[in-house]
This record gives C-alpha cells, structure tokens and sequence, in this order.
C-alpha cells in the first residue's frame, strides 16, 4: 500500500497524531489535506508531548515531505508561532510545502466566528473560534484570499482591498471593529515574506511522488461525523474530513485511494454542542474522562463521552469507505466491569442501523446495546494481541462483526511503543 488515508471516523480527536507519526516512520510524505487550526493533533515520542494545530505531524522526520494541501485554510501568524514553537523545541531540519491554493484566514475570519456563535442561540455549534467557518465561507463565495496571491504583495493588497470592501460592510452590520487594509497588509505581508520559501504547487509534488511510487499518508483532521456533507449538520465543521475528499482537497486523482484507515477510539468523545446518542453521564463517563485525559487539545474543554456507537461507525465506514480500524485509547476502558456496544437505535418504536439526517429524529433515537464483561488487567504494555486479556480480545472480536471493519492496529497508550500492530499498512 503506498498511497493511505487516515481518517478520524467519530467526531474527532481519536488519535490521528499518534498513527500518522507512528506509520509516518515508514513513509515519504505526510500530507494535511483539509481544515486549519481547530485541529489539534497530539504527538508523544519518548514522553515528550507536542500538539500540532495546522503543520503536518510528519515534521518530526526530516526525511518526510510535509504537505499543507490546496483544500487547507491556514491562519499564517499561528502557523508560524507553531512553527517557531517546533523549532525551539529542537525541530530543526523539517520539509514543508503549502499548496498556492490554500486559503488564510486573517483577523476578521475570527471575529466573525464568535460573532456568529453568539448569535445563533439554540444552533451555536460550539466552534474552536479559530475562524475556520467563516474562512471557508468567503472560499466558497469566492471572495477568500489564497496563499499564492498572498505572498505576492501587489496581489495581497489588491485582493485584501476588495476582501475588506465586503467584510467591514459585515463586520460593521454586527457591530464589530472594522479593519483598514493597511493595518492587515503592514502585519500580514511580514508573515507572507517568511511563508513564501515553502509555497509551491503541491498538486504538482503530489503526483511526482505519485509516479515514483512513495509512500504517502494523508493525515486527516475532525472526523466523519464532523463532516460539513455527511456529519451531524449543522452541529459540524466547515470542511470534509472523510476519505473521499482527499483527492479534490490535495489534487491528485481519486483511483489512488485504495485504503483508508479509521482511527477508532474504543468508546466515542465529542466535543461542542450537537447530538450524541451514546452519551453517559455520571460516574462512567467520568472515569473514562479522567483515564483517557478527555479534554480538549485546542480549546481545553472537558469531552463529552459515549459507548463505541457502532450504528455511527458503520455510516462512517460506508460514507467514507474504511476498510482498516486502528483501535485506540483501549487501555482506557481497563478497570471497568461492563463495557457496553451500541448495535442499533430505537427510532419510534422500530429497530433501525440505519444514521438518521434530521437533529429531530437524532434527538429521538434510543440506542440498543450489547453489554459485554470488562477487563481489569493493565494493557498499557501489551505487544501482541494474543497477550491481550480474553475479554479485551472478545470486544475488539465484538467490534469488527458490527462494523465488519478489519482491525489492523490497537493502541494502548500515547507512545510509539504503546501500539499493537495486527496488519502492516505502509
Ligand atoms: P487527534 O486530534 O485525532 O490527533 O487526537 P488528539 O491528539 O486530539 O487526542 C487524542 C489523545 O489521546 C491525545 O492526548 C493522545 O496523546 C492520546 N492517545 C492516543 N492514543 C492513546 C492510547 O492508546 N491510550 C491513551 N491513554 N492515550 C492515547
Ligand atoms: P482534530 O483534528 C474535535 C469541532 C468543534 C465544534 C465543531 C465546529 O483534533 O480531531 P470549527 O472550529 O471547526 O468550526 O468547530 O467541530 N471540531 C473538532 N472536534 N477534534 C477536532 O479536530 C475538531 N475540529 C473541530 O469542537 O464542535
Ligand atoms: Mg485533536
């Protein structure tokens, strides 16, 4: 397998980071196809933590390629600070390429975020507040701003001056502070002279990889049941985080997505409003809360925390077409007597397994689940599958027969090392 999409298929925060830097040990070029810094990808090698927002997480390897694709929208001053962050860290021999296609996002993307949270009442989606809707709002409106006018000055002025004949009419409709175009080009051109170095055609890089048969692992962002087509809507975010937007997100061609991954959490998070129908409350969900550290990489939030939803896993697996599962967080449920599995959903009285489209039937929907004996023994050192506790072998057993999803891959900890490897995907 050369070409291999990782995709979160809940709702984010599944431990994308960890897979992409454990299988990017082998690969070539690690590729960031979509969103921006509402991410937050965490990365433990050797104990040492880092969260990365925007940059890929194969910037650790200087072999690596790191790609910020076409279908990215990038916050240029965060960028940097995370950059700087990274290289004062030690992280100073990296490859970094960003897509002339991207689009910024500048201030007035993340005023009007919040602004638009405060107005939405009982529809606030509980956004990260880093302008990633509004940024892809103006993309689709065609008055976005992409980073190959950006780092050309003549060009960045004049698409900012006409950006701004827009976006201070609406700013100011919602009483916030409006900008003049030279307070944004004076501080914006800085970051753009020093971004410029890494943009390029990446579409181009892309398919140059391609033919010479590298490796390439595309690092997705959110998760399905956070896509803007397919996901919770409108309690979702602004871009499609599912395997088949890779190849309009990155450029490349769809027959080259043979194989996607789902990262899995062994019990599902979601963080922000929206519906969650295995939600648990009480002392379960707090214990997993606290074992598996659920609060937020970006925004700090406690997650909220359901049972694995497999009715959920299985819409993901057909929108998005995964065909292996990386199992992860699994030493989180050690310790817990019971350990329950969502097959189905009661929708007025009927059985279903099918994911309803509407908030109201998703309001409704009672989930059905199997319950099934716990594990007590600490797995966080396991190596291999046969050494797992019957018990922890019988749910990941359980999971595969409702998703018929293979596992290819079970993590029992944040580290490298913590990973069980059932099937070698790159
Ligand atoms: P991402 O956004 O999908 O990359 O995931 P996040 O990094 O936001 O959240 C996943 C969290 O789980 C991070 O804090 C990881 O360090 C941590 N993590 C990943 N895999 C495991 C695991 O198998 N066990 C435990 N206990 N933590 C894990
Ligand atoms: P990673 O890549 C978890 C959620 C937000 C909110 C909704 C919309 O780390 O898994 P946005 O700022 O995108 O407009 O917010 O989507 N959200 C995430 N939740 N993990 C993420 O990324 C997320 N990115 C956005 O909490 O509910
Ligand atoms: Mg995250």
């Amino acid at each position: 397998m050369s070409v291999l999409v990782i995709e979160g298929s809940q709702w984010g925060d599944e431990g994308k980071g960890k897979i992409t830097d454990y299988l990017g040990q082998n690969a070539d070029v690690v590729v960031r196809s979509q969103g921006g810094n509402n991410a937050g990808h965490t990365i433990t090698i050797n104990g040492e933590k880092f969260a990365l927002r925007s940059i890929p997480s194969g910037i650790f390897n200087p072999k690596i390629k790191n790609v910020m694709a076409n279908g990215m929208v990038i916050d240029p001053k965060q960028m940097l600070e995370e950059l700087d962050g990274l290289i004062s860290r030690g992280v100073k021999e990296f490859k970094l390429y960003i897509s002339n296609r991207a689009h910024i996002v500048l201030p007035y993307h993340k005023d009007l975020d919040g602004a638009y949270e405060d107005l939405k009442g009982s529809l606030k989606i509980g956004t990260t507040k880093r302008g990633i809707g509004p940024c892809y709002a103006d993309k689709v409106n065609r008055i976005g701003i992409r980073m190959g006018d950006f780092i050309n000055p003549e060009s960045f002025k004049k698409h900012l001056t006409d950006a701004l004949a827009i976006k201070n009419k609406e700013l100011s409709m919602l009483g916030l502070k409006t900008y003049t175009v030279d307070e944004l080009f004076n501080e914006y051109s800085k970051y753009a002279k020093r971004i410029k170095p890494y943009v390029c055609d990446t579409a181009e890089l892309l398919e140059n990889e391609i033919e010479k048969n590298s490796k390439i692992l595309f690092e997705g962002a959110q998760g399905a049941m956070l896509c803007i087509d397919h996901g919770t809507y409108p309690y979702v975010t602004s871009s499609s985080p599912i395997g088949a937007s890779v190849p309009l997100n990155a450029g490349i061609a769809p027959k080259y997505i043979t194989d996607v991954l789902g990262i899995c959490k062994s019990y599902d998070t979601r963080v922000g409003e929206g519906p969650f129908p295995t939600e648990i409350d009480g002392e379960i969900g707090n214990y997993i809360r606290e074992k598996g550290h659920e609060y937020g990489t970006v925004t700090k939030r406690p997650r909220r925390v359901g049972w694995l939803d497999c009715v959920a896993l299985n819409y993901a697996r057909r929108v998005s077409g995964i065909n292996h599962l990386s199992l992860m967080l699994f030493d989180v449920l050690g310790g817990l007597k019971e350990i329950k599995i969502c097959y189905a959903y009661e929708l007025d009285g009927e059985v279903t397994t099918s994911f309803p489209s509407t908030l109201d039937e998703l309001s409704r929907v009672k989930p059905m689940y199997i319950t099934m004996p716990g594990f007590d023994e600490d797995i966080s050192n396991i190596k291999d599958f046969d050494s797992l506790p019957v018990n922890a072998k019988e749910y990941i057993k359980k999971i595969e027969e409702l998703t018929k999803i293979k596992v290819s891959m079970i993590s029992v900890g944040p580290d490298r090392n913590q990973t069980i490897i059932l099937e070698k995907l790159l």
